[in-house]
């Protein structure tokens, strides 16, 4: 199982209005629990996904900057919003508004990280895809040490432009 082997096609799926797409990883992203809406959207069968690295579903669209905001939000022990574009086996793809959480013990010790992706505004999806375009075109146009950085000056200058924080920004999609 390879999802570089995957050719990406136009087919979109689309999620339902009540629809929560769970999966919960190891503090590496392993994933260690799918729930079946995130089988069914993935396309795989839950013994392909349990034990796969969660970038199993990775688009190549979405720039490589918003993964990092991600890692260093949750890693951090925070939590994190935004919108993902996913890809599924047959190399169509569905959008999502995910929230990621660390997950801690009792003790108080992080464990792991835990998802859940809900059926995103298609009004948002417009906006966000034309950022992400921009995100990752600049992410191209330089070498692989400095993509993060170029992803993130596109960002940074887009919520500028708008005077929101990232969060507010999201939100307000
Ligand atoms: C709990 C959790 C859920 C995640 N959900 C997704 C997801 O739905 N789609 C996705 O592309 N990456 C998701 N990620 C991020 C992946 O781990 C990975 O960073 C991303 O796919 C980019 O792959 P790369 O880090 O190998 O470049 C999630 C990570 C965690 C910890």
């Amino acid at each position: 199982m390879n999802r570089l082997n995957i050719r990406p096609t136009n087919k979109e799926r689309l999620m339902r209005e009540n629809d929560f797409i769970v999966s919960k990883t190891d503090l590496r992203g392993v994933i260690i629990y799918g729930n079946p809406i995130f089988v069914e959207f993935s396309g795989y069968d839950e013994n392909e996904l349990l034990g796969a690295a969660q970038n199993v579903i990775r688009h190549p669209d979405m720039p490589r900057a918003l993964f990092y905001l991600i890692w260093t939000a949750i890693k951090g022990g925070s939590e994190f919003f935004g919108y993902v574009k996913n890809l599924c086996k047959d190399g169509s793809f569905y959008w999502v508004f995910i929230h990621i959480t660390p997950e801690f013990s009792p003790e108080g010790i992080k464990i792991g990280y835990y998802s859940v992706r809900r059926c995103p505004k298609r009004s948002a999806i417009e906006k966000i895809e034309a950022i992400y375009e921009k995100m990752l075109a600049a992410e191209k146009e330089t070498n692989i040490e400095n993509a993060i950085d170029a992803g993130i000056q596109v960002l940074t200058n887009i919520l500028n432009s708008t005077g929101r924080s990232y969060e507010d920004f999201i939100f307000s999609l």
